[in-house]
């Protein structure tokens, strides 16, 4: 099994699309693929059409003890995906647990139990676009962290930071943590500036860059206010072509 967070501090790069779409990916090559959100914005919950103002459980109750990842965790969403869904109760999280025991390692400590009875091949958590503490529990709870880049300028902005906080985690309270993948995301390659910042994010992350490049592909964007993946939505768009390729290659490396 594969626990993956996807993680930037920066808003709106790709984080939750890549979660979503790469799992999706990954469920249609067969593999079953568990999906934690971990933000209070929940748009990963929302792109499976979950009603999130009626769910009663959730990433925050089973944080908080008050129901177990199996019992928060909906039934299958799609075939071999599954969805620990999310809602804005969550944003109470980062406040309320702050003086919980442990407050770390609370999303590892719950879902451990869950992850030895189910053979999942892959768990993605998707990170709010902060370094709080939803994000440390999931670099805590996880062994790979995949960071999205969008190909716009300050693409690299904050990363110095972030791979101190995913240091620090490492040195701390997870050894097996390590930044593995680079999605470099909504690129257009007819621009001269793509092209630029791809260059930059390669030079600065060399072989941690996935050859595949997410290109921007309006579909991606349409999809989650049907409720669907890209898959689902737009099967032969390039969306769904990038994701397909992206994870050939991650079951390859
Ligand atoms: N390759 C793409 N082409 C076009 N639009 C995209 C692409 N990838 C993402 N988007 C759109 O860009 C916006 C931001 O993407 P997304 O929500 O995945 O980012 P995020 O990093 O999860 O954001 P946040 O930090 O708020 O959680 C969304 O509206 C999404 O649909
Ligand atoms: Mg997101």
């Amino acid at each position: 099994m594969r626990a993956v967070a996807f993680m930037n501090q920066k808003g709106g790069v790709g984080k939750t699309t890549c979660a979503v779409n790469l799992g999706a990916a990954l469920a249609e090559a067969r593999r079953r693929v568990l999906l934690v959100d971990m933000d209070p914005q929940a748009n990963l919950s929302v792109h499976f059409n979950v009603d999130i103002h009626a769910i009663e459980r959730s990433t925050y109750t089973v944080l908080r003890g008050e129901s177990t990842a199996r019992e928060a965790v909906l039934p299958e969403v799609r075939e071999r995906l599954w969805v620990l869904p999310a809602n804005i109760d969550l944003s109470g999280a980062e406040i309320e647990l702050v003086s919980a025991v442990g407050r770390e390692s609370l999303l590892r400590d719950v879902l451990q139990p869950f992850l030895a009875e189910e053979p999942f091949d892959f768990v993605f958590v998707d990170c709010p676009p902060s370094l709080g503490l939803l994000s440390l529990n999931a670099l805590t709870a996880v062994e790979e962290v995949f960071i999205p880049l969008q190909t716009e300028y300050f693409a690299l902005q904050g990363m110095t930071r972030l791979l101190e906080v995913v240091e620090l985690i490492r040195a701390r309270l997870n050894p097996a943590l390590s930044v593995s993948a680079i999605i470099a995301t909504m690129f257009d390659p007819r621009t001269n500036l793509g092209r630029e910042v791809l260059e930059e994010i390669r030079k600065y992350f060399g072989k941690k860059v996935c050859r595949t490049i997410i290109r921007t592909n309006v579909t991606l964007a349409e999809a989650p206010s049907h409720g669907k993946t890209i898959l689902e939505y737009a099967p032969s768009s390039r969306g769904s072509e990038d994701f397909r390729k992206l994870a050939k290659e991650i079951l390859r490396r």
